[in-house]
This record gives structure tokens, C-alpha cells and sequence, in this order.
């Protein structure tokens, strides 16, 4: 009997299926995501050269991406837990979206990505019962369905101090928790927490004449075991810290000018301005605000506000000149 060509384009879709994937591959997978390699794409080496050409003067993340190949790769006792601290500006969300676009095809349209901020999600002090049984129903439930989840928790010094002890029972050495596979989850901490001392710490090392190139994690360690990273906000007295649970805690350094100037150029790259004049940058540059006073070593706010003030620039001289290029 002949096959119509619908059956036959069926035959040819299942043997396709046989050839490449194992008999045991979901077809609903070719549609929908699914917990697999072909979603959850771990693409380390991009993620190294998007940070490399990317993010500017914080060259201590790079250990933060080593620890979530190390992650990947090799099968972890515990599930991984990042923390980093930094003033506003300073690349800590800018760095969690790489990694995001980086291990999950979907980027933060995921179901295997979930992003808590502090004020939205966990706003009010009264309710950090409820939001922490929630919380750990949530990450219980996620992780059932499937182990390689990414959690990252933004604005933790804005949290109800105890939310956080939901994470830990799961983030503890015990690989199985009710059956429940926790090693291969990721979660990712940001906050302004122990940032001012960071500032000062690197103020300090940079008076001595140490290069920010050179300066190592190891010089902000003993911020860490100060306790400096666990004064108020979502992390104090959280049992999380206190059971030292956070694997590694990144500082994000301050933005030096040269470090401002290259955001607002690649800013104005995005904009399809591919070399802008001096008198642009510096234009933008007024509106940043220096600290400490009698250096004026670092911006107070980083690169925050650069992609908008720099938005206006090009739609003003757009507006004037009628020509793209400044
Ligand atoms: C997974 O987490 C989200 C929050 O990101 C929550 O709304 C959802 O209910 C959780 N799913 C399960 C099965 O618990």
C-alpha cells in the first residue's frame, strides 16, 4: 500500500527522532522546553567572552563563572550559591542576565529561571512567615520537576531578614531531601551589602599602589570573615550565612572613569554610533557624581543611568541634525 505523504513525513520525523535522540525523547520536547541539553545549553565559553567584552574592570567575576563550570561539569555535592556585592551599577545584574542567556536557551523566558527581587516579591516584614513557607514550597516544588534550576534572588539587603532560611535546608550538604535531587541547582545572591566597605577596602588597596588588575578576592576575604556582608537586610541573622552555605561571595568593584567612559561607548555602540566625539562622552560624564570626596576616585552610581542619559544624547542630536552618525 502507498503511504500518503502525511504518514511518510511522519515515518521520516520518528526515525530522525531515533537517529539523534534516544528512544526515550519526549517528541513534545521538539515544542516545549524541556529539562535537557537542548534547553538547558551551558554555553560556558560564550559566557566567558560576553563578560570578557562586556563587563568592565570586574575581572573577580571570572571566578564566579569558573565555579559555575566547575558546577557543570563535575557533579557537585551541593548546589552551587553565589553571592554578590556591589553598588548600584556595578554590573551584579547586568552579569546574572549573561548567565542566564547563557545556560538556558530561553534566557528569563525559562520556566528553570527564577528571579525574586526583594521589594516585589517580599515587601512587607510582617509577612516573611508566609513568604518563607512559600518560598520553600516553590523551590521544592521547581526542583521535583527539574534539578538544574537557576534562582536568583535580587535586592537581598531589601528582603525580611529570615525569607532566606527557607534556602537553607536545601542548600546544606544532604544530597536528597525527600528524594529530591538539590545538587544541581544554582542560586545567585545580589545585593549592596558590605559594598560600602568594599569601596573602602579598594580605596585603601589602591592607595597603596596596587593595580585593580591585580587586586585579588583574597584582599576582600577579610571583609567577609569581619562579617561586614552580614550586616541588615535579608541576609542577617539569616541561617544561610551563619552555616557559611554561600560558596563564593564576588565583590563587584567601583567604576574608575575609564571604566564609565567604556560603558557609555558601548552604549553608544548599541545606538549605532560607532565612535562618538570626546565632547559626547564628556557631555554624559557631567552628570556623574564622584566618591569619595577628596579623590573622586570611583562613580557613586556606576554605570546606572548611562544607557538612558546617553538614549537622550543620540535622540537630541538626532533631532537636530537629522543624522545618525554624531
Ligand atoms: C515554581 O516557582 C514559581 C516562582 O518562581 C512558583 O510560582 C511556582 O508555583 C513554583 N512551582 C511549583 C511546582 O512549586
Amino acid at each position: 500500500m502507498w503511504l500518503n505523504y502525511k504518514s511518510t513525513f511522519l515515518i521520516i520525523v520518528l526515525m530522525w527522532l531515533k537517529c539523534v535522540k534516544p528512544w526515550s525523547y519526549n517528541p513534545l520536547c521538539l515544542v516545549q522546553e524541556c529539562c535537557n541539553d537542548d534547553y538547558i545549553i551551558n554555553d560556558i565559553k560564550g559566557l566567558y567572552s560576553t563578560i570578557k567584552s562586556k563587563i568592565y574592570g570586574q575581572h573577580l567575576v571570572e571566578v564566579a563563572i569558573d565555579a559555575i563550570s566547575s558546577h557543570i561539569h563535575f557533579k557537585p555535592p551541593k548546589p552551587l550559591t553565589l553571592s554578590f556585592h556591589g553598588w548600584a551599577g556595578s554590573g551584579k545584574n547586568y552579569v546574572s542576565s549573561f548567565i542566564v542567556d547563557h545556560l538556558y536557551k530561553r534566557g528569563f523566558k525559562s520556566n528553570y529561571i527564577h528571579n525574586f527581587i526583594g521589594r516585589i516579591h517580599f515587601p512587607e516584614d510582617s509577612h516573611a512567615k508566609q513568604y518563607k513557607d512559600n518560598l520553600y514550597s516553590w523551590l521544592k516544588g521547581n526542583l521535583t520537576s527539574c534539578s538544574r534550576q537557576l534562582f536568583i534572588f535580587d535586592e537581598v539587603h531589601l528582603m525580611p531578614p529570615s525569607v532566606l532560611n527557607a534556602v537553607k535546608p536545601l542548600i546544606d550538604y544532604r544530597t536528597n531531601v525527600d528524594k529530591i535531587d538539590y545538587t544541581q541547582a544554582i542560586f545567585i545572591f545580589l545585593s549592596n551589602t558590605g559594598a560600602t566597605l568594599v569601596n573602602e577596602r579598594y580605596n585603601e588597596l589602591w592607595s597603596k599602589g596596587i593595580q585593580r588588575e591585580d587586586m585579588k578576592l583574597s584582599h576582600f576575604d577579610s571583609l567577609i570573615s569581619k562579617g561586614a556582608f552580614n550586616e541588615e537586610g535579608g541576609f542577617h541573622f539569616s541561617d544561610t550565612i551563619r552555616a557559611n552555605l554561600i560558596d563564593h561571595y564576588i565583590p563587584f568593584l567601583p567604576m574608575q572613569v575609564n571604566h564609565v567612559i567604556d560603558c557609555i561607548k558601548d552604549q553608544f555602540r548599541e545606538r549605532g554610533v560607532a565612535s562618538p566625539q570626546q565632547t559626547h562622552i564628556d557631555e554624559i560624564l557631567e552628570y556623574i557624581e564622584w566618591a569619595p570626596a577628596d579623590t573622586k576616585l570611583y562613580s557613586k552610581t556606576g554605570c546606572k543611568r548611562i544607557s538612558s542619559l546617553v538614549a537622550v544624547a543620540v535622540a537630541k542630536h538626532y533631532r537636530h541634525t537629522q543624522k545618525r552618525e554624531l
